[in-house]
């Protein structure tokens, strides 16, 4: 590393052990801190993830690093101040957020997400891309999941921090997250070094089944196993684990994921109306040219069988298809 790399990593982590401060020990964090206590955050989860708050100040990091000897050129490199166009003056980045401070896979603090309190936009506002942080290399929590990931031979994808945070609370600490960006080949290659075994758990809303869908598409590509799993009434995992608690979460979310196969036959069935015939028949196509990509003879016949006797088809009819949907796709 050379000194200005090492200079940022130094600030980020002076950072990040004043913001847990800040939140966990002073009345200027006090009303953050039960933000996320009412949220279902424990004290022990606060303290594993490094959580902080970031004070309602306009020049509080500038000064704090300032006194510290750091350059104002190395703090708007590493994206904690940013310099105002009209008079080169210079402001913090965050203010009166939930800080979340990224880990490198060593443990490095290397960037910030916030978290505003209330209503204000952007809910969550990120570090930039910096000399330090690449968004597209990097999984939320990868340092800490990795052994359990290791052992277990599974890793669990989430969206977001929350989620990451509540699942770990359950027991669930093989868990990992894309921090609202699409899968990325980097992020594919980092997990498949040490697994190649992956459960999908986005939140189960619009957003979040189109993105599975799109993330699971990339990890089959790339030779994983996946599963996904999904809550119920369009719940994210944290939302879920708050209503429902830990052990069905375990049970009945993570334990009870559907294959990518069985996922398919829930995503392609959105918004139709399969009482409709020519509706149910471009399903039922479309459920033959995914089992039609199986390799394994037994996962064909499996899948087969079972959209037969769904819609009361003839397995016969069925294969004779399938046969035409392979060569047509040849
Ligand atoms: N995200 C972001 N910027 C935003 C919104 C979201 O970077 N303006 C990222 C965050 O990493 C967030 C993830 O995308 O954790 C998933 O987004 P979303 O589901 O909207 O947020 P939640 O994680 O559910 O956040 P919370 O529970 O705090 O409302
Ligand atoms: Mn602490
Ligand atoms: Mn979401
Ligand atoms: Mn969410
Ligand atoms: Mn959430």
């Amino acid at each position: 590393v050379t000194p200005e790399l090492q200079s940022m990593l130094d600030a980020h982590e002076l950072l990040t052990k004043f913001y847990h401060h800040l939140l966990v020990n002073t009345k200027d964090g006090q009303h953050a801190l039960e933000y996320l206590l009412k949220r279902g955050f424990t004290r022990e989860s606060i303290d594993k993830f490094q959580i902080g708050y970031s004070l309602n100040s306009w020049d509080f990091v500038y000064k704090f690093l300032s006194k510290r000897e750091f350059s104002p050129e190395i703090m708007e490199k590493a994206g904690l101040i940013i310099k105002r166009e009209r008079d080169g003056s210079y402001f913090d980045r965050f203010r009166d957020r939930i800080m979340f401070p990224i880990f490198d896979r060593n443990g490095n603090s290397i960037a910030f997400s916030g978290r505003s309190l209330g209503a204000e936009e952007p809910k969550y506002l990120n570090s930039p891309e910096t000399a330090i942080f690449n968004k597209s290399k990097i999984l939320y929590n990868f340092h800490l999941a990795k052994p359990s990931i290791r052992k277990l031979q599974q890793a669990v994808l989430f969206e977001g921090f929350a989620d990451v945070i509540a699942a770990d609370r359950s027991g669930v600490d093989n868990g990992i997250a894309t921090m609202g960006t699409s899968l990325t080949e980097e992020h594919i290659t980092l997990i498949r070094q040490n697994t190649q075994s992956i459960t999908i758990c986005f939140d189960s809303d619009k957003a979040g089944i189109e993105a599975a869908y799109r993330a699971g598409n990339m990890l089959v590509d790339a030779g994983c196993t996946i599963k996904v799993a999904m809550m119920s009434d369009g719940l994210d995992p944290d939302e879920y684990i708050k209503k429902n608690g830990p052990e069905k979460f375990r049970n009945e979310v993570i334990g009870a994921s559907l294959t990518w196969m069985a996922f398919k036959f829930l995503y392609f069935r959105r918004g139709k109306n399969l009482q409709i015939e020519g509706e149910r028949l471009a399903y039922i196509e479309t459920i033959l040219k995914e089992i039609s990509k199986l390799t394994k003879a037994v996962e064909k016949d499996h899948y087969l069988r079972q959209l037969a006797s769904e819609f009361s088809i003839s397995l016969d009819a069925l294969q004779q298809q399938l046969k035409q949907v392979f060569f047509a796709e040849k």
